[in-house]
């Protein structure tokens, strides 16, 4: 039997879809490449000691915190559990320490990744095909893509001099609605974002949770890099501020615990109604979707994330101390060797943002940097980055421009790799002047 694409969800005809395969595939034929494409974290920072340590750490506060026999306990484990997670009073409790966040575990769903909250919020906020979301651009293209998969538009709003640019976001909202749409909400990374790595400044903040409140808008703020703040002070996040129950805050442990492990979640503290009168949580109507898509996050998983935290009393940031350390010195590698290379006032045919934390720099380059030119910036320079067409789906404004991550490369290969990127931009260049 044959299935035309046509008759398939629209989502699979987004280019973006694709365009991760696209990177994995290269990446793959290419394995001697020097890649500044990849943006995960370092796997030498994890081990399967530290995995079994994080298990056992659970295990005995479980049995330690209950009435219930060890092997009842244990079960749990091992088998399905409730749809919002069996970790969420540790969550809370994280949040507490790391990020001055203070909720409850009601209010909490974990899910599969940070991943999964998207799509679960999306899910949850798109009713019909008035609903679109707004997303700040450059915009992380795991958010567009499962807007995508939910079948809601995403209209970008401009990231400004500050981060978010207040005054496009009310006219996209003043145009949406007059074109008869419901913007749901805005997504944005205040912190080392992905791709630009750059932070939104604290009066931004402020500024833009009363632009949410006046509009009536919720954020949905996505913060998987904030402890990695390298040489900045780490900023307060939106949801830490929130008064006016404004954010829906997700967070992942794929940077800070391990990718592997699928492990994310998402607070969703905001009341909802029926007729006047209040039904619950947002995170409950969450997780009755997520009950009907991956019932619930594996508890094994949860179990290791929750082993992290119980080890390090509740601190990320503290428990990846020399984690950060690493990152920082990349960062400062990277950012450094493109002085070097590339000349030092910003005001160059070749520039690049200037992040004090998190993975990414955004480089922009006097020519067009697209799936093409990394095909062969891999294969005729043993270099790769990642294209930012991705993160600007739909518009050439990332035509010229593209994405180095620092965080998954051994720091005597960022030289070498940067010398390969030079040579790919010295004859770029020669080919566009000639
Ligand atoms: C901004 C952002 N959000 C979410 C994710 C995905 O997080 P998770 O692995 O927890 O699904 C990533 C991964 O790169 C990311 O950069």
């Amino acid at each position: 039997m044959e299935l035309a694409m046509a008759e398939l969800t629209r989502a699979l005809q987004d280019p973006l879809l694709d365009a991760m395969n696209f990177l994995n595939e290269v990446a793959e034929r290419f394995p001697d490449a020097i890649s500044f494409a990849a943006g995960r974290p370092n796997e030498r920072f994890v081990t399967a000691d530290d995995t079994a340590n994080d298990l056992r750490a659970f295990r005995t506060y479980l049995t330690a915190h209950s009435t219930r026999p060890e092997h009842e306990v244990i079960r749990a484990l091992f088998s399905y559990g409730p749809a919002k997670g069996i970790i969420n009073d540790l969550v809370c409790r994280y949040l507490h320490v790391d990020e001055g966040i203070e909720t409850v575990p009601e209010a909490v769903v974990v899910t599969v990744g940070a991943q999964e909250a998207m799509v679960l919020v999306l899910r949850a906020l798109c009713r019909d095909a008035a609903d679109v979301a707004l997303a700040v651009a450059p915009t992380y293209a795991g958010f567009t893509g499962a807007a995508s998969v939910v079948g809601m538009p995403v209209l970008p709003v401009s990231s400004g001099d500050d981060g978010v640019d207040l005054d496009d976001l009310e006219a996209v909202l003043a145009t949406a609605r007059a074109a008869g749409l419901r913007p749901r909400c805005l997504y944005v990374i205040p912190d080392f974002a992905n791709p630009t790595g750059m932070c939104l400044p604290i009066a931004e903040r402020r500024r833009l949770l009363e632009a949410a409140e006046r509009n009536r808008l919720l954020i949905v703020e996505d913060n998987p890099y904030g402890i990695y703040a390298g040489h900045g002070e780490r900023l307060p996040t939106l949801k830490s501020l929130d008064e006016g129950g404004q954010v829906v805050y997700i967070g992942s442990f794929a940077k800070s615990v391990m990718p592997g492990a699928r492990v994310g979640y998402v607070v969703a503290d905001q009341a909802v109604t029926s007729g006047g009168r209040r039904t619950g949580l947002l995170a409950d109507e969450l997780g009755k979707i997520k009950s009907m898509i991956t019932l619930n996050t594996s508890p094994v998983s949860q179990a290791v994330v929750a082993g992290r935290l119980l080890a390090h009393d509740f601190s990320l940031v503290r428990a990846n101390e020399r984690v950060t350390a690493t990152y920082r010195d990349n960062l400062d590698r990277l950012l450094r060797g493109l002085r070097v290379r590339f000349g030092g006032d910003g005001a160059q045919a070749v520039h690049w943002t200037r992040p004090v934390g998190g993975f990414f720099v955004m480089l922009h380059v006097p020519f067009r940097a697209d799936e093409a030119l990394l095909e062969h910036s891999a294969s005729r320079h043993q270099v790769l980055w990642t294209p930012m067409s991705q993160f600007y789906p739909g518009s050439d404004a990332g035509a010229r421009s593209l994405r180095l991550s620092c965080s998954a490369l051994r720091p005597q290969d960022i030289e070498p790799g940067l010398d390969r990127l030079a040579a790919l931009v010295a004859e770029q260049s020669s080919v566009v002047a000639s």
